[in-house]
């Protein structure tokens, strides 16, 4: 049998799903490695690890939008997936770049399994690249990647992985948009722009987080991700969905991206600000989370007088920057940064 089995819905079999889930509920991840065989890993791929699939997608858009997507100088990127997993993550980032700029995917988990698996399942999506297993093939990528690992960690861990980040080129790490994972990355966010870095994305300067300022502590820094069309109507997803206890139109995640570039973006025009988890929409208004160089403020966005802006709010499924007139808290004009 392969070592890194694949798992579909026609073979998937959810007493497995069920015990992961558990597993991820009682803390038991925070104990040591979890995955007892290929076959979880197999069926956290195609169900959890394609979930967080989706949420990589919403971020990587964003960044070929903004024609940010890391770039190779010469000899290709070497790309690095911390806590892979199954490697869903490195995965849809080596897709994202092109397999041909990419010179090394490397992988590592405290769980030897997760990495063989990982290591197995982008050969197979990516015959021609070079695979490996193990963090120090990579002790200063360009590309670190980073995904729904946080709240695994114990302290040694977490060092070990603050001395990678000060290390890599380009970082990019997604975490679940909970209110106690997003502000724990709002800190390791401070950490980055300490050491020098640029922070590309979610914020659209290099300030202090404006909500780690006193009084913004019930807000946290999250976002939504559109999960793929027709997902609700697909019987697979839906049982999962129950099953899971998942809510499968609601993907909120928490993210930052930073790289070592030393000048301003020039993808962001000074004043962009980006919006934090939804806009509200009322009858008469939508009301929302407005973050920019001068920190975080909830405004109104009246609609009968901006129809086409309140409208667009309602429809616009990420990335959420606009540059607002407004006076006080009230949006008088303004334009999304992306149509
Ligand atoms: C929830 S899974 C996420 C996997 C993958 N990154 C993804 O986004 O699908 C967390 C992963 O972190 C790994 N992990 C936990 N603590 C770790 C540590 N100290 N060093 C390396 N990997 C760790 C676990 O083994 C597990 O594979």
């Amino acid at each position: 049998m392969s070592s890194s089995p694949i798992v579909t819905w026609e073979t998937l079999d959810w007493p497995t799903l069920d015990r992961l889930r558990a597993g991820f509920l009682d803390g038991g991840a925070a104990r040591g490695p979890y995955w007892k065989s290929p076959h979880d890993l197999a069926v956290y791929d195609l169900t959890y690890g394609e979930r967080i699939g989706w949420k990589w997608d919403a971020v990587l858009r964003e960044l070929r939008l903004r024609s940010l997507l890391p770039s190779a100088s010469t000899g290709g990127l070497q790309v690095l997936d911390w806590g892979c997993g199954s490697g869903i993550a490195g995965r849809r980032v080596v897709a994202a770049l092109g397999a041909d700029r990419v010179s090394q995917l490397a992988l590592w988990d405290h769980s030897p399994l997760a990495t063989a698996y990982a290591a197995g399942r982008a050969r197979l999506e990516f015959p021609g690249l070079a695979v490996v297993a193990g963090a120090g093939a990579a002790s200063a990528p360009d590309v670190l990647v980073v995904s729904h690992v946080l709240n695994e960690l114990a302290p040694a861990a977490q060092e070990e992985l603050r001395a990678l980040v000060g290390r890599a080129r380009h970082v990019l790490w997604v975490e679940p948009g909970t209110h106690e994972v997003a502000r724990a990355l709002q800190g390791w966010r401070e950490g980055l722009r300490a050491g020098g870095a640029r922070i590309v994305a979610p914020c659209t300067h290099q300030e202090a987080c404006g909500l780690l300022r006193a009084g913004e502590e019930r807000h946290w820094c999250h976002h939504f991700a559109p999960p793929p069309t027709g997902v609700h109507a697909d019987r697979n997803w839906v049982r999962f969905a129950q099953r899971a206890g998942i809510d499968l139109r609601s993907l909120p995640y928490a993210y930052v991206i930073a790289d070592r570039g030393a000048v301003a973006d020039p993808s962001l025009p000074a004043g962009t600000a980006r919006l934090i988890g939804r806009p509200e929409h009322f009858k008469p208004y939508a009301r929302m989370l407005s973050c920019d160089a001068e920190g975080v403020v909830e405004l109104t966005l009246p609609r009968r007088t901006l129809p086409e802006l309140y409208k667009h709010l309602e429809r616009n499924r990420g990335p959420l920057l606009y540059r607002w007139e407004r006076s006080d808290a009230t949006v008088s004009g303004g334009a999304p940064l992306l149509p």
